[in-house]
């Protein structure tokens, strides 16, 4: 087994235009992260979490269209990392179904937004809940999906959303306790905030944070001549020029520092000490800014001007993606809660099926064993399958003329264990020269041989 790498993940909800901030912020750091070894990222357009927010679909588009562009001019590579749209994972909403019926509504109740919301409609004498959605309140839970379905170590966030990973990471809980326990399974690993300390939150045109909420912002790629006169509307104090300025109390000096190296951080420090003027100070800053963005600029409008290759690319990812890791990773869920085939072991049953033992508190109180399953077919043969200890199917046996044939190839196969099956991609299973069957779909052969020596462990 290859050692699992740490796996870093974080979305980026599409309601607006990319702007400086969110370069600075988030694309930068995040692009420069996705080239170090050791890792496997995951950035994807968190377009179902925008319409929370966005209820103007032309605005959901634009914007899920611009920030694909955006973080692919800027350098992200869908070949080394895993780039989609959340909307193109159907197993993200299927799991936020799972998580609801585990999350507390108590511990909804407290989420940040839903609170500032309810308190707006309190000043304003309003009903709690006045205009608020249901979206609205569930938003952790559906984030909480993209996060454990995917079981990220690591989500770099803003400080705004640590605690909607507290949240995924008690939703993850709940359920490892209430399913995973009994069968000793953790099907979620706890994700962990990264908060970037060292990364700058820029200030808007107006001094207060970047954000499009105060409308306020540099768009990350404007035309030259717009991003001049956006920079040159930074408000600034009075001072005339030859007065010494603060250069930590200035904001276009906070957005040069965020673009420059630390030896023209200095420069333009004492270039402030001596009095520089703003119009001069803008025009730097302009300039420093410019030479970072126009060569993402130009990749960025030529990505713009041919879309479907966007689209493309990103269902792709999500393609790949589904088939490595959400479909099996759902497969697996379903059977866990109880949404299973109803020709399968019944685990949990208090009956004690599929070698299930109960304590006397009623909890399980061992790990569930594999099972085989014989059965014989419409056209008359006799099968067997596999399934693990959570029901789920590993292996679909080959056609037997007999009970009793298949019947003696399981008990070999429980003697041997797994250490003597070989698989060949298009020809299935095999034990010697025998053919067993065919892996069910998205097993891994180490599962089945995995499983296989249980048994031979269970005679020995
Ligand atoms: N809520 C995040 C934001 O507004 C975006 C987001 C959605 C996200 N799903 C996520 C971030 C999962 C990290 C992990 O910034």
């Amino acid at each position: 087994m290859t050692q699992r790498k740490t796996r870093i993940l974080t979305g980026i909800t599409t309601s607006g235009t990319p702007h400086l901030g969110n370069y600075v912020g988030a694309i930068r750091p995040a692009v420069a992260a996705s080239r170090m070894a050791g890792m496997e990222s995951f950035y994807f357009l968190a377009d179902f979490h925008a319409l929370v927010k966005v209820q103007d679909p032309a605005r959901v588009q634009r914007s899920t269209l611009e920030i694909a562009a955006a973080w692919l001019a800027c350098g992200l590579d869908p070949g080394k990392v895993w780039f989609y749209r959340q909307s193109d994972i159907p197993e993200i909403p299927e799991l936020t179904w799972l998580l609801t019926c585990v999350a507390g509504k108590g511990l909804l109740n407290r989420a940040h937004a839903y609170k500032a919301a309810v308190d707006r409609n309190r000043g304003e004498s309003l009903d709690d809940d006045a205009g608020i959605t249901a979206g609205l309140f569930m938003y952790p839970v559906l984030m909480a999906a993209d996060i454990l379905l995917f079981n990220a170590d690591k989500v770099p966030v803003g400080r705004d959303q640590v605690q909607h990973i507290e949240m995924a990471r008690d939703f993850g809980q709940r359920f490892n306790h209430l399913y995973g326990e009994p069968v000793g399974k953790q099907y979620f690993r706890l994700p962990e905030a990264v908060i970037e300390a060292h990364v700058a939150t820029l200030p808007g045109l107006d001094g207060r944070k970047m954000s499009k909420s105060y409308d306020n912002t540099i768009p990350l790629f404007a035309p030259k001549a717009t991003l001049k006169k956006l920079i040159a509307s930074i408000v600034t104090d009075s001072k005339a020029p030859g007065e010494a300025k603060d250069a930590d109390a200035s904001h276009v000096f906070q957005l040069y520092q965020a673009f420059a190296s630390a030896a023209e951080t200095d420069a333009m420090r004492r270039e402030f000490e001596r009095g520089i003027g703003w119009g001069d100070a803008k025009q730097q800053l302009f300039e420093r800014i410019d030479a970072e963005v126009a060569p993402l600029r130009e990749r960025y409008e030529s990505l713009m001007a041919e879309p479907q290759k966007i689209e493309a690319q990103l269902r792709d990812g999500a393609e790949r993606l589904r088939a490595q890791h959400a479909t099996p990773l759902l497969r697996e869920l379903r059977a866990a809660v109880g949404l299973r085939s109803l020709d399968g072991p019944m685990i949990g049953d208090m009956s004690g099926s599929a070698g299930i033992k109960f304590s006397v508190s009623g909890t399980l109180s061992s790990k569930s064993l594999p099972v085989f399953k014989q059965y014989r077919e419409s056209d008359g043969r006799f099968h067997f399958k596999l399934f693990d200890g959570d029901g789920k199917l590993l292996l679909e046996s080959a056609g037997h003329d007999s009970a009793r044939e298949a019947g003696q190839l399981i008990a070999r196969l429980k003697q041997v264990g797994g250490a003597d099956l070989r698989h060949v991609e298009s020809i299935g299973v095999h034990l010697g020269e025998v053919l067993l069957g065919h892996l069910a779909e998205g097993v891994a052969m180490d599962e089945v041989a995995a499983v296989l020596e249980t048994f031979a462990e269970d005679a020995a």
